[in-house]
């Protein structure tokens, strides 16, 4: 099974190479990403696949439920060379339903180590604690996934790196998204955050947005 996998590498690089003699070469001489992606761990949201793009095209980082903490010296490392270094024009933050990491939070779910990462989404919890109970709780999942990127996108905003970038007017758009695993579909929970000034009142819109959306639903 593993021998697979290398020989899918060999054709996927002729293929690559079919189409384009000198992309690798051109490729390894720089890396010039427009985009920088945070997304979950999970398998079935590969960034480049969902939207489309070749090696080369997009900055990613990956952990369990798309978690920005300033004290995750991995995912903020990751931002700043992707903001400082790179200088990406758009920072992604894609969250997507039913991920085990925002459902483990929600049913309390004990898995040691996880526990402690998923803290953050615990906290969001409590933080919404009187919304949640009046959702379906059919529709807890999917809001809380939704909910999820609305606090790590502002997370995401409030870091010294976004703040320093917005602060000496580096063209930078955070955007908040979440994927659909049942349909392979996109949707902007945050459209675009471009400036500091827009951050609470994006927040408020888009929570209210949300919350407008699941507690409509029977
Ligand atoms: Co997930």
């Amino acid at each position: 099974m593993i021998d697979q996998l290398l020989l899918n590498n060999r054709r996927w690089a002729a293929t690559v190479k079919q189409e384009n003699p000198n992309f690798f070469i051109e490729l390894s001489k720089q890396q010039t990403p427009k985009f920088f992606w945070i997304g979950c761990c999970d398998s079935r949201v590969p960034a480049n696949q969902i939207i489309g793009l070749m090696p080369g095209e997009v900055f990613v980082h990956r952990n369990i439920a798309n978690i920005v903490n300033n004290a995750d010296i991995n995912c903020i490392s990751a931002l700043q060379y992707a903001v400082d270094v790179l200088k990406v024009r758009h920072v992604i933050l894609c969250g997507h339903y039913g991920c085990g990491g925002v459902e483990a939070a929600i049913h309390g779910e004990g898995h040691d180590i996880i526990d402690y990462w998923i803290w953050d989404i615990k906290a969001i919890l409590t933080r919404h604690e009187k919304l949640l109970s009046q959702i379906s709780p059919d529709a807890v999942s999917h809001f809380m996934c939704e909910v999820n990127v609305i606090e790590q996108t502002y997370e995401l905003c409030r870091t010294k790196v976004i703040r320093e970038a917005w602060q000496r007017e580096q063209p930078v758009s955070v955007h908040g998204w979440v994927y659909g695993i049942h349909d392979g579909l996109l949707q902007e929970v945050i459209p675009h955050v471009n400036h500091q000034t827009d951050i609470e009142q994006m927040y408020d819109a888009a929570l209210t947005a949300v919350s407008q959306k699941y507690l409509s639903q029977p």
